[in-house]
């Protein structure tokens, strides 16, 4: 079974590939404001150690499962739980990402919306008008459907194309370019008088500022970026080959995170401080603050100052695309292979209903009053439960299941392969597995909850 799969074709590919599941919105509108707001280096020294202790681990972890299943993900559980029901993990994970693509091509659909109103000329004006227009956008029941339409177009067309000829390709020419986009948006923001008062900010240890909460949000942080938990990691380590190092390969995709990530503080704290405005986290930092900071920043810069939110949102496009493709493919190849149909139907199926379940989210942002759960609208509903509940609770079993239940010459093999395995490491990975990480991603939830 393992030979006949499909499986990357190249090194460079298995970490473009995976490192763009990683790198997403989390990295852009969330990883910024945390690091200003919670200490700035000292935070960064706190997320590295989390990367590394707890979030390469567990990357490892579903990478071996993903590579010995050799199949979708619930499939990969199932063949390694042997019909005890350890196997409902992989159900749960795949599931969990079913729910989050519809409500994650939502904003990534509003990213594209944005490029198209950069291009237009909607973005300029002063930050009332900003902030009415991302009000009204966001509310309005066609344009943000239409968006998300768009955007799953894009995915499903990259997804009918294969492992190889798909995703691979897509990662190989969308991975770079984001990067050059980055670094041009960075250096623009990094050259703007006053820009140094953002770096300070950014990268001032401050102690002080570490309490407990810091840490827990450190941690949840790191499950969310490194795409922990929903499969995506595990279905594509199903295409890693047998010649991939699966611990170099998790140093790596974790390292590409978070460089990304601390770029990103590059590109908003300085751009955002030159102008004195300060920057908050989550949609109102990339529709509302950004486009102000834009505007203030750039706009009397001749020729090249409209360019910048384009360019920007162009690489906030491409950041949510590689995350969103990997997404659909947990869900893709799960229907093509439990019901023995062929790629292209999965893919159908997949985009079909997540569309549904994206406009519904949609829709439901404008309908706050009649289309609500529990006082969230159902937007808000799904982030809660997709990010905050059932997210560390796969990656909870899914520690768990590594560290206690798969048969450990299994474990041995995988790490071993195209490589020594030294014991120390093997000892280390495993005594994280069966404590560290699940009693790290239990205090997150514990606290998510206030109950510490
Ligand atoms: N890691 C992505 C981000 O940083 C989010 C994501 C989570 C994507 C899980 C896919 C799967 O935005």
């Amino acid at each position: 079974m393992a030979e006949e799969r499909v499986n990357f074709g190249s090194k460079i590919g298995v970490i473009l590939a995976t490192a763009g599941s990683a790198v997403g919105l989390g990295n852009i509108w969330r990883f910024p404001y945390m690091t200003g707001e919670n200490g700035g280096a000292a935070f960064i020294l706190i997320y590295v150690a989390c990367v590394f202790i707890l979030g390469i681990p567990c990357m490892i972890g579903e990478f071996l499962i993903g590579r010995h299943g050799a199949s979708n993900t619930a499939r990969a559980y199932t063949r390694l739980a042997k019909g005890s029901n350890w196997r409902w993990i992989g159900y749960l994970e795949v599931l969990t990402g079913f729910l989050i693509t519809g409500y994650y091509a939502v904003v990534s659909g509003w990213c594209l919306n944005y490029i198209y109103a950069s291009i237009m000329g909607e973005l300029k004006g002063d930050p009332a008008y900003i902030t009415s227009y991302f009000t009204a956008f966001s509310n309005d029941p066609i344009r943000p459907v239409f968006w998300t339409i768009v955007i799953f177009g894009i995915t499903h067309f990259i997804i009918v194309h294969g492992v190889r000829n798909g995703i691979e390709k897509a990662s190989k020419l969308m991975m770079p370019t984001l990067f050059i986009l980055l670094l041009v948006i960075v250096v623009a923001a990094c050259l703007l008088p006053g820009a140094t008062k953002g770096i300070d900010f950014l990268f001032k240890p401050d102690f002080s500022k570490v309490t407990r909460d810091v840490f827990l949000g450190a941690l949840g942080q790191c499950f969310y970026s490194l795409s922990i938990g929903m499969g995506c990691l595990c279905t594509y380590a199903s295409y890693f080959s047998r010649q991939t190092n699966i611990k170099t390969s998790a140093i790596q995709i974790g390292l590409i995170d978070l460089l990304v990530a601390i770029l990103a503080g590059l590109m908003i704290f300085p751009a955002a401080f030159s102008v004195g405005i300060s920057p908050d986290s989550g949609p109102s930092l990339i529709f509302i603050t950004l486009p102000n900071v834009f505007n203030q920043a750039f706009l009397s810069i001749p020729v090249i100052g409209w360019g910048v939110a384009l360019l920007f949102y162009a690489l906030l496009s491409l950041a949510a695309l590689t995350s969103l493709i990997s997404l659909h493919e947990v869900n893709t190849v799960f229907f093509y292979e439990e019901l023995h149909i062929t790629r292209k139907a999965g893919a159908w199926i997949v985009t079909i209903a997540c569309c549904l379940i994206g406009a519904i989210c949609s829709i439901s942002i404008g309908q706050k009053s009649s289309m609500s759960l529990f006082g969230m609208d159902l937007f808000d509903l799904f982030d809660f439960v997709t990010g905050q509940l059932m997210l560390p609770i796969c990656g909870l079993l899914m520690c768990l299941f590594v560290g206690w239940v798969i048969p450990k010459q299994i474990v041995k093999d995988e790490l071993s392969n195209w490589g020594t395995l030294r014991f120390s490491f093997y000892k280390l990975f495993l005594f994280t597995m069966r404590f560290v990480c699940p009693l790290c991603i239990l205090a997150i939830m514990l606290h998510q909850f206030h109950l510490i």
